[in-house]
């Protein structure tokens, strides 16, 4: 079994009957999504899956797991994502996948958080993952250039056929090749108040539990500033 799948596994075994869920995006998450597709089958549990982009949506109905949209939800009672790099102090850049826009929508409507990922994504700093910042179409270029003369280093997001990376809003997404955020609540500020960004992929102070997968078997993280 590989990390990816014994974090999905583990975090699947937080979910109980009758829960609202929110379903991350990635490949890590896909694992934990398959684990709950598997228990809705074999063992009945009875969700209502909450899919943070058009990728999980698919993949959840084809494993039998319910879904709603955000806003047909009272609530979301535990969501499970992936996560990019998460901090000592439990910030976390997300997006790597692109869904950052509806990730963070689901994440804020929850009341606890999960994450699940590898070693390699513990970090001291946040910021060698590039930051994504999603933007719409108009005016891209200007956020470009002002990224460019704050020395972000941007980059826009590429598909393979070369075109600009769409996300599940027909947005585009600009990557901050940062090295290291000094201060990821300023940037987020920051960021916030640019005319034309619609979401960023800074995740602060949201995640309850982290599971980091090991060699040795999954490490159970607990948030508790
Ligand atoms: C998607 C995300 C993912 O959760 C993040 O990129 C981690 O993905 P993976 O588990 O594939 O490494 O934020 O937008």
């Amino acid at each position: 079994m590989n990390l990816k799948e014994m974090v999905g596994i583990k975090a699947a075994s937080y979910v109980k009957d009758g829960m609202t869920v929110g379903l991350g995006t990635g490949s890590t998450a896909y694992y934990m999504i398959e684990e709950l597709g598997r228990r809705v089958k074999e063992e009945g549990l009875a969700i209502i899956g909450v899919p943070t982009s058009y990728a999980s949506k698919e993949q959840a109905e084809k494993l039998g797991i319910p879904v709603k949209t955000i806003d047909e939800v009272n609530h979301v009672d535990l969501t499970i994502d992936g996560a990019d790099e998460i901090s000592a102090d439990f910030h976390g850049i997300k997006g790597g996948g692109a869904a950052l826009l509806f990730e963070k929508i689901v994440a804020s409507y929850s009341k606890q958080i999960i994450w699940i990922v590898d070693e390699s994504k513990m970090v001291n700093h946040l910021g060698k993952f590039p930051l994504p910042v999603e933007v719409v179409p108009y005016g891209q270029e200007q956020l470009f250039r002002l990224f460019q003369e704050k020395g972000y280093n941007p980059s826009f997001r590429m598909e393979e056929n070369e075109k600009l990376k769409q996300t599940d809003s027909g947005h585009s997404i600009i990557d901050l090749h940062l090295d290291c955020i000094e201060d990821p609540l300023a940037l987020d500020e920051e960021l916030n108040q640019l005319a034309g960004v619609v979401e960023h992929g800074l995740f602060l102070s949201m995640v309850n539990t982290v599971i980091v997968g090991k060699e040795t078997g999954p490490e159970v993280i607990e948030n508790i500033r």
